[in-house]
């Protein structure tokens, strides 16, 4: 039995004026229509033996997310959600997710956790990961899946894959590093054997709560108490458990990265080529739609003179550029984004400013 876990929590910053809390970075619409967040219930619900989906989310995002579950038109299939008040980060997430389907499902239920934000444009490679990690997940591993890495980013995980390890069709990992500074990145890329971590996991519900147990109890318990004092409620097409906000709050707040994979002795890797990008800003959002002979990319109404390598996105006005270059530029209803792409990164910058100042 498998169960997906799809987590929505992110605010996606890098992606305003069009992300924002209201709506997120899975619901923005990307230029072939769809979005991030139906896709990846697509994804969920395509595999084999697939009878239940768990989304683990805000609670103010209930009705958008059914809404994009129903338009996702997919066959029927069981809906869980896990709704919380506020983020307490993906550790907490994560535990909410395995001790309900531990209780209903028992420790041999298989999670695949996924992240809404992602884009994977080879199901086909991916959902062949999955299998050999389903494999691995089932023998006591906690699986990751690692990425080919391009570039020393400093805003992923680093998984040092054990080549002399082989298991199955991955490997051993020697160790999990996330976040590492730009030096130690360097390093990594350098060394030849490193991947990044994809931020989608895939674990023996057993397994993942003995290793929460050992490395990150306080999140485990502090969660249990939550959701003891936390109330399910039943609607026709799904259920929800809304966790107490008094309780929850007490949780730490620790990503999944941190709180196991860095620390536990269990974690394999299933390298995979699977064309995914977690869309981290407006630039990897442009590279979705073509370029024209001059390196512009348009997504909307443009006229242009002496212009080249810009981005534009756009609703309903006409946008023009002159005698600019490597502009990125988002006119939406209320807020209009121009940004230099090699600073495409500091728009969440903006967003602090906006929170400040109320
Ligand atoms: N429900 C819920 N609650 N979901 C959350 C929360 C939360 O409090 N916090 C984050 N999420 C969701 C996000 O929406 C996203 O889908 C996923 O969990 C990962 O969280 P991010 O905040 O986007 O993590 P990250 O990008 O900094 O790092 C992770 O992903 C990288 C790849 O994109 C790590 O796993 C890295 O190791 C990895 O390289
Ligand atoms: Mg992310």
């Amino acid at each position: 039995k498998i169960i997906p876990v799809i987590m929505s929590g992110g605010v996606g910053s890098r992606l305003w004026p069009e992300s924002r809390e209201t709506n997120p970075k899975p619901f923005m619409s990307l230029p072939d229509g769809d979005n991030l967040i139906r896709k990846t219930y697509r994804r969920a619900t395509a595999f084999d033996n697939v009878t239940e989906i768990m989304t683990v989310t805000n609670r103010d995002l209930l009705f958008k997310t059914e809404d994009e579950y129903k338009a996702a038109k997919t066959s029927s299939i069981v809906q869980s959600f896990i709704l919380e008040p506020f983020g307490r980060n993906t550790a907490a997430a994560v535990a909410a997710a395995a001790i309900q389907i531990q209780k209903n499902h028992g420790d041999d239920a298989i999670v695949l956790v996924l992240a809404a934000d992602h884009l994977i444009q080879n199901e086909q490679a991916f959902s062949e990961a999955v299998n050999s990690a389903i494999q691995l997940a089932t023998e006591g591993w906690l699986v990751t899946f690692g990425i080919q890495p391009e570039a020393p980013e400093t805003g992923f995980g680093y998984i040092d894959a054990n080549k002399s390890a082989p298991l199955g069709d991955g490997f051993k990992v020697n160790r999990f590093v996330e976040k590492p500074d730009l030096a130690t990145a360097t390093e990594y890329i350098n060394a030849g054997n490193f991947l990044w971590n994809s931020g989608m996991f895939c674990f023996r519900i057993g397994t993942l709560m003995e290793e929460m147990e050992q490395h990150c109890q306080e999140v485990l318990v502090a969660v249990n108490t939550t959701i003891s004092t936390s109330r399910l409620s039943e609607a026709p097409r799904y259920s929800a458990l809304s966790l107490d906000a008094e309780t929850f709050g007490k949780v730490p707040d620790i990503s999944i990265d941190y709180a196991l994979m860095e620390r536990s002795e269990r974690v394999a890797t299933i390298p995979c080529n699977i064309g995914w990008s977690d869309i981290g800003s407006w630039t990897a959002m442009s590279e979705l739609t073509p370029c024209d002979d001059s390196g512009n990319r348009f997504d909307g109404d443009v006229l242009t003179f002496q212009s080249s390598n810009n981005f534009v996105r756009s609703s309903d006005r006409l946008t023009s550029l002159v005698g600019v270059n490597n502009l990125i530029v988002v006119d939406t209803p209320d807020a209009i984004l121009i940004v230099d792409k090699d600073h495409a990164q500091d728009v969440k910058h903006i967003v602090s400013q906006l929170k400040k100042s109320g």
